[in-house]
């Protein structure tokens, strides 16, 4: 059923997210032909509202949106009247003003993309909310593990680091598990709340982690951004203790296990520089699979259409 809004994970059904990973099989395919371009959204516009950084997830659903012929507005926030003290409310009214389709938006509080949501008939996507969700991630990762794994029940992904600031771990998590994925975590113990991984395995030791034999070991990037006080004694006891080290690198591809990373990486903290070229690195193709991921979405959604959408938590 298509819907308006794409806000988080937790309110889609397997069905759904089985759905939009086989929608964005053909787009990728796309990328492999001369003209790269189709007129699905030809005559449509998407506003792009980063109220945060972002190099991947900005830039591929500019990609996206361009490939699929829609027009492209993207607010420089910095050089906005945000700068003036203006509030989400009103410039989101104002751009409403100018008939946008879509809204793509990132915001450091949780919840921004719901409550614009609500005030615009605009499709609203979600590009990551505070610690909330990230769920074009989430669907990316998914779409980059079934590549590698078409038939996901039963498979094993092991998620370290700062589970408890990452938008990320929630996302993923949950649309891996959606998928039949056993899923664990695995960090300081600081950094893996009990809240919100029930019913999944939590390890505070690395050696104990693999022995659990985890397909993939998806690790997420230290947030420093949201760290309000110190949760371990320091970066390089990070990376000693949690990280993907030369020596730990050279284990996991003994076992055949694959890395993915959302990005952008900490190199030294949560891998080392060697990570990169690692023949099982999946973090390179999950940057291109974003493109894809993010047009299904686009393709997906119905402006104008829908009910209020829900308040959900991932
Ligand atoms: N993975 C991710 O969200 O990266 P960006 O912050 O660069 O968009």
């Amino acid at each position: 059923m298509a819907r308006k809004d794409f806000l988080d994970i937790a309110s889609l059904t397997r069905e759904e997210v089985e759905y939009l990973l086989e929608q964005a099989v053909p787009f990728k395919d796309l990328f492999t032909r001369s003209v790269k371009k189709v007129p699905a959204l030809k005559g449509k516009s998407v506003l792009m509202l980063f109220y945060e950084p972002s190099t991947r997830t900005h830039s591929s659903f500019e990609v996206a949106a361009k490939r699929m012929s829609a027009d492209v507005i993207d607010l420089d926030v910095p050089q906005s009247s945000v700068t003036k003290g203006e509030t989400v409310k009103d410039t989101v009214d104002t751009l409403q003003a100018m008939r946008a389709d879509y809204i793509v938006v990132r915001h450091e509080m949780s919840g921004m993309p719901l409550a614009i949501a609500r005030q615009t008939k605009a499709s609203v996507i979600n590009a990551g909310d505070g610690a909330h969700a990230h769920p074009t991630q989430g669907l990316l990762d998914a779409f980059t593990f079934k590549e590698v794994f078409p038939e996901t029940d039963g498979r094993k992904v092991l998620i370290v680091g700062d589970i408890l600031h990452s938008r990320v771990a929630r996302s993923t998590s949950m649309v891996m598990r959606k998928l039949g994925v056993e899923v664990a975590f695995l960090g300081p113990g600081s950094l893996v709340p009990r809240d919100g991984t029930e019913g999944m395995r939590r390890f505070t030791d690395y050696e104990e982690a693999m022995k659990w034999s985890p397909d993939v070991v998806y690790l997420l990037r230290v947030q420093m951004e949201r760290q309000d006080a110190q949760f371990f004694p320091s970066l390089g006891e990070y990376h000693r203790v949690y990280g993907v080290t030369q020596e730990r690198l050279e284990r996991l591809a003994d076992k055949g296990t694959y890395i993915m990373h959302p990005g952008p990486v900490n190199r030294g903290v949560e891998l080392c520089h060697e990570v990169m070229d690692y023949e099982r690195s999946l973090i390179n193709r999950q940057v291109e699979n974003g493109i894809a991921a993010r047009m299904a979405v686009l393709f997906w959604l119905k402006p104008g259409t829908g009910s209020e959408p829900p308040m959900t938590t991932e």
